[in-house]
């Protein structure tokens, strides 16, 4: 059943809300100019991760010979930061960057007319 949950306006490109739906508390997300959302239930203990810490991907840079060249971040992979232990989740798919078999539960949801819908 298709249920009214949000305002499209609500959730501006690089923002996130966590609301609650029937049966579940989720995070929306906008990322890349799309609509994510996951439930707020961390795949490792079960931390509020929906409510962390919002970042790009950190990258470290290698020189030709394998040395270090620094840290840069990547603002088009955005991660989310679970608050209890840190775990990092892509945004976009959900998968922690270093074991894609650990991965936020996703919530279908769409928009239409400046509301946002998700399948319950
Ligand atoms: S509960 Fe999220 S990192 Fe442990």
């Amino acid at each position: 059943m298709k249920q009214a949950i949000a305002k499209s306006a609500d959730i501006p490109e690089g923002g996130r809300i966590v609301i609650d739906i029937p049966g579940a508390t989720i995070g929306l997300f906008r990322a890349a100019g799309s609509l994510y959302a996951y439930e707020n239930t961390c795949p490792h203990q079960g931390g509020p991760v929906c409510q962390g810490l919002l970042i790009p991907a950190v990258e470290e840079r290698l020189n030709k010979d394998g040395t270090a060249a620094g840290f840069r971040f990547d603002p088009s992979d955005p991660r989310v930061v679970c608050p209890w232990h840190g775990y990092e989740f892509s945004i976009l798919t959900g998968r922690h960057p270093g074991n894609a078999a650990i991965r936020l539960r996703s919530v279908p949801v769409s928009e239409e007319e400046g509301i946002v819908y998700a399948e319950l």
